[in-house]
């Protein structure tokens, strides 16, 4: 048996891409992913329990409430799941490395393409969350934290990226309203998997940022998957961030990845770029293959 990774969070979106993209990506590992089923974590001491058992050589944390209007709704699970499971996993992982997914959300968007350093001013409750629980696990010296933002890929029950989000909505006969004034640097899950495992198995601790390489409103990403998806075919309407209810939400979340790329053996490409790539190919857009 090689070394033990931890995947938490492997019925999510992202944790399922880096269990399934394993064997590939880290082959030496023997990777177990724990969905909420096998790691519930507001269950202090069975998750204790479990992560002492497991012996873990490394743990990669996607477990989360990750929808911001839940953490807005229910701020005080968002607070127990997003910050206090987090830290006492990372107490629990204190003499290994521990990889914590946490998110742009942490900026006010106000200014766009942040670098590591920036000021982070997070706007929305979850934004709170994430940036609480990224200063308690970067006290450890050992650990790592990676910002992403916006990921295509399915998901088991095809309810977690925002393509299946668009999607659904389409499918209920409604239309998708897409802001053009709001901001992302998109990536697919497989893309976010492998630069994680790579990123995992460097033991370059600290804080990165991960997101494509391209800045795209969320009308150009619309348009940019209509090829591929009939059903939004008449279906994609413009908005304006303006009229937005709801959580508040940063206007432009594109991240500097520079220093994560220098670690990586591959480009972080933009979304569009990576799409056609995908088209030359012929393959199923997200399935678990190379990027
Ligand atoms: N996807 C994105 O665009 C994005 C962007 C920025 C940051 N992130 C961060 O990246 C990480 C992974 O995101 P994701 O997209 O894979 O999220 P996801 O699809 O929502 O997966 C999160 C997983 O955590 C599980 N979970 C929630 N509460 C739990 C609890 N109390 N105990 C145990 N498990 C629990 C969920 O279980 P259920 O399946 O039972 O709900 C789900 O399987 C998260 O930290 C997220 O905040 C994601």
């Amino acid at each position: 048996m090689g070394p033990r990774a931890i995947v938490t969070g492997a019925a999510g979106l992202i944790g399922r891409y880096l269990v399934r993209t394993a064997p590939r990506w880290a082959p030496d590992l023997e990777v177990q992913g724990l969905s909420r089923a096998k790691l519930e974590l507001t269950e202090t001491l069975k998750m204790e329990a479990r992560i002492r058992a497991l012996k873990p050589d490394l743990l990669i944390h996607c477990a989360a409430l990750s929808r911001i209007n839940a953490c807005e709704q229910d701020p005080d699970l968002a607070r127990r799941i997003n910050v206090e499971a987090t830290v006492h996993l990372a107490h629990l992982c204190n003499e290994i490395p521990f990889v914590f997914l946490s998110s742009g959300e942490v900026f006010d968007g106000a200014r766009g393409w942040y670098r590591e350093g920036d000021e982070a001013n997070p706007v929305n409750f979850y934004g709170k969350t994430k940036l609480e629980a990224e200063q308690r696990v970067l006290q450890n010296p050992r650990h790592t934290v990676v910002r992403i933002v916006l990921t295509a890929g399915t998901s088991r029950n095809g309810d977690r990226s925002f393509v299946e989000d668009m999607c659904r909505t389409a499918k209920a006969g409604k239309n998708v309203t897409l802001y053009v004034d709001e901001f992302r640097c998109p990536l697919p899950a497989v893309v976010i998997a492998r630069a994680i495992w790579e990123l995992a198995r460097c033991e370059r601790p600290g804080l990165y940022h991960l997101g494509g390489s391209e800045r795209l409103s969320r009308w150009e990403m619309g348009q940019a998957l209509l090829p591929w998806y009939p059903e939004l075919e008449g279906r994609l309407e413009r908005g304006s961030a303006q009229n937005h209810t709801g959580a508040p939400r940063p206007a432009d979340l594109s991240l500097r990845c520079d220093k994560l790329q220098g670690l990586l053996s591959f480009r972080i490409p933009g979304f569009c770029e990576w799409l056609a790539r995908r088209s030359q190919r012929g393959r199923d857009l997200w399935d678990y293959a190379s990027p």
